[in-house]
This record gives C-alpha cells, structure tokens and sequence, in this order.
C-alpha cells in the first residue's frame, strides 16, 4: 500500500460518479431533499459523499475493506500497530480507550485537571480514578503536566494501578516528560493511555514534540479536527498492541459509536492522513515558521508575553508545541476574557480560548503571513487601549483567587460511575460539607477541578468555592452555575 491512496475516499467519489439512483439513507438523497438553504451555502458535493454504514453495500469495494486498508495506511504514517477512525472526536477515543483497559473497580492516574471526557470515561468504564495534582506554570496561572516525580511517587504509593492516561501535549501546548512517564510505568507493568487530542500533528516534523506513539504509549487519540485539515468531529485512535486488546477496543467502539458513522468524516480523515504522510514536513515547516514570526512580533509589543523555548525546563515542561501563540495580556491589565471580547468586536478576530491572564491562538497548517499580519495587528491594537476599570478589577480579583492555596484532592468514596448514577439531590453549597459530590466543579479559570463525582465534600473545597463564587468565575458544566447548590449522592 502507498500513501499517495485514498481508499475510503475513492470509493465514495467511485459510487457518486457511477450515478446508481439511491433508493437508501440518508434522506436528502444526494442533496436533492436537503433544505436549499442548506444546499445553495454548501454546494451539491457535500451530499453525493454523505453516505453512512447502512448503505454501504451500495459500494463496490466492501467498505469494511477499504476503511481497514485506510486505517491500515493511517497506523503506517503515524507509527502504530493499529489506528480506528473515529467520528465522534477524541472523546470517544478517550471512552473506547479506558473501557478497553480498565475493568470497573481498577485503578487509573490521571492529573487532576484533565478532560471532561474522560471522568465521562471513568463513569463508563467504571475504573477508580487516582487523581495527582499538576504543576503550575506561576506568571502564566496555568496547569502545566505531570513531573517525572509525581509520577514516582503516584506509581510507588499504588501498587495495584493498570494503567495512566496522561494528557500530552496541553492545550496550551506544553508537554510533560511522557518518555519518562512510560519508561517508568512500564517497569511497573502499567499501560499508558494518551490523551493526544492537541498533538495530530506532532509526527510530522522533527522540531515538535515526538508523539506519544513514537515514545512507545499504549493507545493514543488525537483530535485530527483541531489542528490538522479534517472535518470537526474526526480523530484518531492509535493502538499499540503488545498490552491493549484490539478485540476490547472494538468492542468498546461498537458500544458506544452510532451504527451511522458518517463517511463524509471518515473519508477527510483518509484524505488527511494522505496529505500528512506526503506533505506533513513541508507544511509544518511553513507552520512552524509562521507561528515563530507571530511570537517574535508579539514580544516585541511592549505588555504582551508569548512563551517559546524557554518555557521548558519549568515544572511539568519538557518541550512545547511552538504552534500553539499563548498571550498574556495580564501584564497590560487585561483580563483573557475581556482582550477575547476587544479582539473579537474591534478586530474581527477569534482567539481559540481566554483564561485568567492569557488567550491562546492557534497557528496551523491553514494559515499565511496575511493571517498572521492580523494577529500582530489587532494585538498591537489591544495593547494601546487601557482596559476599562472594571476589567482591572476583576483581574485583581482573580490574581488573588488564583494565589491562593487549592484544596487537597478530597478522599474519593464512591467510584464516578457509582456517584453519577446514584439518586441525587441539590444541596446548598454551605450545607454540603460532608456530602459525596456528584458532578465535576471544576473552576475556569483555571479548569482543574475542586471537587469530582464521588469525592466527600470537604470544608477545605466550601471554602475555595466560595471564593471562586466572589471571584465571579464559572463553573462550566455545573448542574447550578452560580453555585448556590451542588449535586450531592442522596443518602
Ligand atoms: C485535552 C482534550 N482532550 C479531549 C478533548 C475532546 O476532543 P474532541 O473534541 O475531539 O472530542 C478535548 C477537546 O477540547 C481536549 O481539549
């Protein structure tokens, strides 16, 4: 097989091309019943490829055969034993990943700040989670990754763990010492799952990140959708297969993907895969010098701060993705919120998310020197304008909360799963303590949770709460986001 082939893709265009008259799903037949609107906004071709499982005999070529010969291209390009094309993101790569490896009342490390989707994942598999604490990156006022430390010693205090699901790279772009994190769980016979939804790309060039697969991870899922060129909604699932049963990744993935996937994001993830494999290096060569042209012209505007090269070596840092332009704006006065807002309304730009001091934007292999004039421009434009007093005060507010000590990871007494389907009632938060939590409080900024499903509710995490609350930060997520009352395990 080479990767100059599309297989999957071909044979959609294959059967659209034959003209056979589809008397099948979906019923837009083609685009001819789709809502014209629709149609006249996004042509005709669109709905000739949106095909799903339930036709597939209307192919030629077996489509089980030509999705495995594109997967199979797929795990040859980015270095895998076996790769699955996923069409709901890397959440459900996340799911099929911990139902695969873990049995429910097993035990799994995870930082304390990770994805939603995966304490979704806990809840469906039913592991124990282990929660470690990640470091902080202090003038940035982010979580940084895992130290090879806090490795040591969550590996050394519990024998009986089967696996890790480490988060690398960041969304900001950082990246923890994962070599050494799988180096030292395999000493200890334990698997390592990645949460790669921010690294699609680290493969392809040499100045990145290595990828989790070329450090030797178990099973990765990376968010094709987010930095490289597939439609949203499309990720890959790498496995390796010396420690993860491919039979229980599938099973997993029955059980919880639609018997419907969509073929349209199947065949822009083939396509993808072919556009990485031979233009992967040369695109990102591009990419990478675009984004370093973007950071040496931002540091250069007085206020503003864009980590590089020297972010590494700091707690939880061994190396970044210099792709990712994270900003601080606090120096300036601006709170991540209130510059997203200027930008957005004055400038006619979207950065990809805001925090307490910073914005993140993103540089991929779909932008060009005009894309990155713009963001030079508008952040110029943002550091001239005094930010309104109002904004200063709340980033005082939050400099203070952000200061302040966080609560220690509270005893967990009953698993995810066990807490989130148990019955339930709200509780006011003042009245809560000693009540088992049954969401996930998990303050943004800065995104780590204080209190997740099964964990006691301590005096400690109240009082922090009650903080964030005078803060005025959100609680995304939260059953009550204003945090009157918390979701508590009746009884
Ligand atoms: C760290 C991390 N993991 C997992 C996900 C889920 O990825 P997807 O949106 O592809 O399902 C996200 C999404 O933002 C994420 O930031």
């Amino acid at each position: 097989m080479e990767q100059t082939e599309t297989p999957f893709f071909d044979a959609l265009v294959a059967y659209w091309h034959k003209g056979v008259v589809p008397y099948h799903t979906p019923g837009h037949k083609q685009g001819r019943g789709a809502p014209r609107r629709l149609r006249e906004t996004v042509g005709n071709p669109i709905f000739a490829l949106d095909l799903s499982e339930l036709e597939a005999p209307a192919l030629d070529d077996d489509p089980e055969e030509v999705l495995h010969r594109a997967q199979r291209l797929a795990s040859q390009a980015f270095g895998s034993d076996y790769t699955f094309f996923l069409t709901n993101g890397t959440t459900e790569g996340i799911h099929a990943m911990l139902m695969a490896t873990l049995h429910p009342g097993e035990q799994v490390i995870l930082a304390r700040n990770v994805h939603r989707s995966v304490v979704a994942g806990l809840v469906l598999s039913g592991a124990a989670p282990i929660y470690v604490e990640p470091s902080f990156h202090p003038q940035l006022a982010i979580p940084t990754g895992l130290t090879p430390e806090s490795v040591h010693n969550a590996l050394a205090a519990n024998p009986k763990v089967r696996a890790m699901l480490i988060t690398y790279p960041s969304y900001y772009g950082l990246a923890s010492d994962l070599g050494s994190t799988i180096h030292q769980a395999s000493e200890h016979g334990v698997v390592v799952l990645v949460d790669e939804a921010h690294g699609p790309h680290l493969h392809f060039h040499p100045a990145l990140p290595p990828s989790a697969m070329d450090l030797g991870a178990d099973a990765s899922a990376q968010s094709a959708h987010k930095l490289l060129g597939s439609f949203s909604g499309s990720s890959f699932l790498h496995i390796r297969e010396r420690r993860i049963s491919i039979r229980r990744v599938k099973t997993a993935l029955r059980l919880i993907g639609s018997t419907s996937p969509s073929f349209l994001l199947l065949a822009s993830l083939d396509c993808t895969r072919q556009q990485m494999a031979l233009e992967g290096e040369q695109l990102l060569e591009r990419t990478l010098a675009l984004a370093q042209r973007a950071r040496s012209a931002i540091n250069a505007i007085p206020g503003l701060y864009c980590p590089g090269q020297e972010i590494v070596g700091s707690d939880g840092v061994a190396a970044y993705d210099p792709t990712k332009i994270l900003v601080s704006v606090g120096g300036l006065g601006w709170t991540g919120a209130a510059a997203e807002r200027y930008l957005r309304r004055n400038c006619g730009l979207q950065c990809e998310l805001s925090d307490a001091l910073n914005l993140l934007f993103l540089i991929t292999i779909g932008d060009d020197d005009e894309t990155v004039d713009r963001l030079v421009e508008g952040l110029r434009r943002l550091a001239a304008v005094p930010p309104p007093a109002e904004v200063r005060r709340t980033l005082a507010n939050l400099r203070h909360l952000l200061g302040e000590q966080r609560p220690q990871v509270p005893p967990l007494r009953l698993l995810p799963r066990e807490a989130v389907f148990a019955p339930q009632r709200p509780v006011p938060l003042q009245n809560s303590v000693g009540e088992i939590c049954a969401e996930v409080l998990a303050p943004y900024p800065p995104g780590v949770p204080v209190i997740c499903p099964g964990e006691e509710i301590t005096a400690e995490a109240v009082e922090y709460l009650r903080a964030v609350k005078r803060a005025g930060i959100s609680i995304p997520g939260a059953e009550d986001h204003r945090l009157e009352t918390v979701k508590v395990v009746n009884g």
